[in-house]
């Protein structure tokens, strides 16, 4: 995120000589993406983040898509899905393309190891459950609605504070970023764009942790989890600088826009990656003109291939949807609204639907996995007079 941010000691210019109380040097870390030239950070640890007492596979990630080729739309319910241990080593996986990976998963248990991805960001949607998201930089209070934005490279943990937790989690090979159109030539969120910095949460609490001993993380690189053991807690750090640290967004702050007619979801637009956009679609009065037709036309989207997580139960357009439903509409089938939803819909002011919308931009393959929870009749959900 182009938001210059610091917490705790850092010496008054980068990479001199920065003394602990005891007279030793800290280390000092460059950590960021692009090599030397996309967002960093510099981080000043108590101890080197290269002391690595062992490594170990831990487990193959490597997910099966679907064999089934029938080609149409698809509904899946997670859920249904039950609760499982870990939010890092369980995670259900929903659909994928090299761009961007889709779980889901219902942690009842903290890890007792730490994470980082070392192969893509991740943005984990908190659609329900509360807690702490913890890092070196800092740490992140987190509630239902919260987008956490974790830029690849970053050791961390979650601690939950309230269960259920239903998190949805969005993995991109690229970086992930506010969309290029909302920020002007310095990097500042514009008065146009639907949210500002002030809506952005960053680290605080800055609590350095030293303490020598084995410390295990679980470090994901090409779809496999390694333990990687290191002899010191990795929230060593008293001080940092940059641009390159964890941030939540809230949904409940984008602030949706509306039209005297429709207005198409990119206007919904929160966040963009390599590959595909995130959409968030929140509570609004519907569009204000006396002839406006309130739900969407149907659509082709060509050359996308769109997923739907439904926060609430409520979507104007849709039946048989419910809390935690995720559709795929992929390219080359039309979707749009069920047969009577348009009609209804001319009686009605505003909307309370709540979703998380990933459109791809190449095609989406079903995870094998998904296919449990999957509604088989949805593709002809559309159809009024449906066959016996
Ligand atoms: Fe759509």
């Amino acid at each position: 995120m182009p938001i210059y941010h610091t917490l705790g000691l850092v010496p008054r210019k980068r990479h001199i000589v920065f003394r602990q109380p005891n007279g030793t040097l800290y280390t000092e870390e460059l950590m960021g993406n692009m090599g030397f030239v996309g967002p960093s950070s510099l981080v000043y640890h108590v101890h080197q983040p290269t002391q690595v007492l062992d490594v170990s596979l831990l487990t193959e990630l490597a997910w099966m898509a679907d064999p089934d080729p029938a080609f149409r739309n698809r509904h899946f319910r997670t859920g249904r899905l039950p609760a499982s241990r870990s939010v890092i080593a369980d995670r259900f996986p929903l659909m994928f393309n090299a761009d961007v990976a889709l779980s889901f998963v219902q942690p009842d248990e903290d890890d007792e190891s730490f994470y980082r991805n070392a192969q893509g960001d991740e943005v984990v949607y908190v659609s329900d459950g509360a807690g702490v998201l913890e890092c070196p930089l800092g740490a992140i209070a987190f509630s239902r609605g919260d987008y956490l934005v974790v830029p690849r490279g970053i050791v961390h943990c979650y601690r939950f504070t309230e269960r259920p937790a239903r998190l949805l989690v969005i993995e991109s090979a690229g970086f992930v970023r506010t969309p290029h159109r909302y920020r002007n030539e310095f990097g500042q969120l514009m008065e146009n764009a639907p949210f500002s910095e002030r809506d952005i949460r960053r680290p605080s609490d800055l609590r350095t942790f030293d303490e020598k001993g084995e410390f295990p993380i679980l470090v994901k690189k090409e779809n496999r989890l390694t333990r990687v053991l290191v002899d010191h807690h990795p929230f060593d750090v008293v001080g940092w600088d940059g641009y390159y640290y964890p941030w939540a967004f809230n949904i409940n702050d984008f602030e949706p826009r509306v039209g005297r007619i429709h207005l198409p979801p990119p206007i919904h637009q929160t966040f963009e990656g390599d590959g595909f956009v995130i959409c968030s679609f929140c509570p609004r009065p519907y569009d204000f003109d006396p002839r406006a037709m309130p739900v969407p036309y149907v659509h082709s989207n060509v050359m996308s291939d769109e997923v739907l997580y439904y926060a609430s139960a409520e979507f104007m357009s849709r039946k048989g949807i419910e809390y935690g439903s995720v559709t795929l509409h992929p390219d080359g089938v039309p979707h749009g609204p069920h047969p009577g939803r348009a009609e209804a819909s001319l009686s009605q002011t505003q909307t309370n639907e709540l979703a998380v919308m990933v459109d791809t931009f190449r095609p989406l393959r079903v995870a094998m996995d998904a296919v449990a929870v999957e509604d088989q009749d949805y593709y002809r959900s559309w159809v009024e007079s449906p066959r016996p």
